[in-house]
């Protein structure tokens, strides 16, 4: 390289920590970030779903809305998502005891099923037989009653799945961990616990 080449190259460089110098610190506010390059990339309005914005026009708001994913129209029903019919009350503990059976087949496979979902979901708090002396239920205000006590001798199928549903007291709702087929194989386990 010759030296007129180093001289130049020497010079925008000096010339570039210059205008770094000036243009970086502003004595208006210390905090600014400086001149941003390119804003819409970190300035991007981020939209939610399903939420309707005020249109903002020159610093105004205005009338106009933005909406980023129109709502569902009502009573629309997720594709493959059967609705469950029963409220989360006394009620629809009642119905579902009254209207409510289980559509799974009574298979050895079935059963096999729900008895490893009961090792990982219910075991804790309920025991190995059923008999509410998992290690969860010792540390619970009140241990859940033995699947083979009078009380649960007689529950209905429909109500155990109301309450493997909605949750019952001490005990919380399964519906977001287990599928409907799931707590149905559940209930046919906790039916062979209970001997029937
Ligand atoms: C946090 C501890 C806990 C877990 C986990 C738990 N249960 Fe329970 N379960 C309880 C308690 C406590 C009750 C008594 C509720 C009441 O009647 O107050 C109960 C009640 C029940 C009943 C009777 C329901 C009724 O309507 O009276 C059934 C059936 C049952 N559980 C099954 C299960 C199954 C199956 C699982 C696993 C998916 C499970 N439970 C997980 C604590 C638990």
């Amino acid at each position: 390289m010759n030296r007129k080449v180093i001289q130049i190259v020497s010079l925008m460089a000096l010339f570039g920590c210059v205008a770094i110098g000036f243009t970086s610190c502003s004595k208006k506010n210390p905090n600014s970030p400086g001149v941003e390059y390119m804003p819409d990339m970190y300035r991007s309005p981020s939209l939610e779903s399903n939420m309707s914005y005020q249109k903002i026009v020159d610093g105004k708001q205005t009338n106009d809305t933005l909406q980023a994913n129109r709502l569902p129209v009502a009573g629309t029903i997720a594709r493959g998502f059967m609705p469950y019919p029963y409220t989360n009350d006394t009620t629809g503990y009642g119905q579902a005891g009254r209207f409510l059976h289980n559509p799974i087949e009574k298979t050895e496979a079935n059963i096999m099923q729900g008895e490893v979902l009961f090792g990982k979901f219910c075991v804790h708090c309920h025991g190995a037989t059923g008999q509410g002396d998992g290690p969860v239920a010792l540390k619970l205000p009140g241990a859940p009653p033995s699947y083979t006590g009078p009380v649960l001798m007689a529950l209905p199928e429909g109500k155990m799945f109301h309450t493997l549903t909605y949750g019952k007291n001490l005990m919380g709702s399964h519906a977001s961990q287990l599928t409907v087929a799931e707590r149905w194989k559940l209930i046919l386990y906790v039916h062979k616990l209970q001997g029937k």
